[in-house]
């Protein structure tokens, strides 16, 4: 009998058919893990699963008895309990290496976006509004040359400082668990205190992972601390932010609008309470989805499973303390 894969909101599934004489590959897509009976029984034999931002918790784990690796299509692993995983012997990895410039374009767009309303003009112009020359009512605001803080500069947060810096010549502060030296020298970042960053910032551009520490990271509190004209943006997790903080936040017009491609629950409802604002840029959490990047994100992920199905370290192995 051959060992199977299942393949979990996998977009370039074609990836897999160069396995498909040694494994029994099945895919599943738009369905709910906890409850489809389908993904249940298969689960039963999995040896290896790879996809999208599947919950894998104690339950998914007693049920998948054969699992030996989860092969997770992303950098964030926050939907993998990588301590259970790891008791149980099950090897986590990610996608870490080819998605970065493309998720910092991506943050960066949303950015512009919401300071130059081009979601909102673009709206303008296609209703049919555009009968004028452009009034104060329609006027957006500057990027170049203000202050962008960036919360976790790792290696998005630092291309992100790359483009300001070279491309908008932005002053950039920034805040993380530990000194982004490669930062303060080529895009003169400025080390801070969470609250300095909050503070001083034109632009709050929010990308650390999601972790204990920092879940609901940004609440009231911090958008307190924003400057009246700021923007916020979100390129992290959406559980990294209470999102009814940021509700209030906009309604009160304690910050001048928000970017945001992560939200607490996704997909976002349609009745979600942010869509009802001009000023509030939302996106699908797009930061990595690009043909060429998701593609590129599929090989190296398809290349992680089979290596830990091969009795090989895999590349990206989240939990290496599990090969002891
Ligand atoms: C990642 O890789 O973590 C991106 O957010 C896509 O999920």
């Amino acid at each position: 009998m051959k060992r199977k894969i299942l393949a979990y909101n996998f977009e370039f599934s074609e990836t897999l058919d160069q396995l498909r004489d040694r494994f029994d590959v099945e895919i599943f897509k738009a369905i709910n893990p906890k409850t489809d009976p389908h993904f249940l029984q298969a689960l039963k034999q999995a040896e290896g699963i790879v996809g999208l931002a599947l919950p894998v918790d104690k339950e998914l784990l007693d049920s998948a008895p054969n699992l030996k690796i989860v092969s997770n299509n992303s950098t964030g692993f926050n939907n993998l309990s990588i301590d259970e995983m790891t008791k149980r012997g099950v090897m986590g990895t990610n996608t870490p290496g080819v998605l970065e410039d493309t998720t910092a374009d991506a943050i960066f767009g949303i950015l512009l976006a919401a300071a130059r309303r081009i979601p909102e003009l673009d709206q303008f112009v296609k209703s049919g509004n555009w009968k004028h020359y452009l009034t104060r009512k329609e006027y957006a605001i500057d990027v170049h040359h203000k202050t962008l803080g960036i919360i976790g500069m790792g290696k998005i947060g630092s291309l992100i400082a790359k483009r300001a810096h070279f491309g908008f010549d932005m002053n950039i502060l920034y805040h993380n668990r530990t000194r982004n030296h490669e930062a303060e020298e080529k895009y003169h970042a400025v080390n801070c205190s969470l609250e300095r960053v909050l503070e001083e910032s034109d632009f709050v551009c929010l990308m650390t992972p999601l972790t204990p520490e920092t879940e609901n990271l940004i609440g009231e509190r911090e958008f307190q601390l924003m400057k009246k004209s700021a923007i916020f943006v979100n390129g992290s997790r959406g559980r990294t932010v209470d999102e009814k903080a940021l509700i209030e936040a906009i309604k009160n017009k304690e910050i001048h609008g928000a970017a945001l491609d992560v939200y607490q629950i996704e997909p976002l409802k349609v009745e979600h309470p942010l869509l009802q604002f001009p000023n509030v840029v939302t996106t699908p959490h797009i930061g990595s989805s690009t043909f060429e990047t998701e593609l590129k994100m599929a090989k190296l992920a398809v290349e992680n499973l089979v290596a830990g199905l091969n009795g090989e370290r895999p590349r990206n192995l989240i939990n290496p303390e599990v090969l002891n």
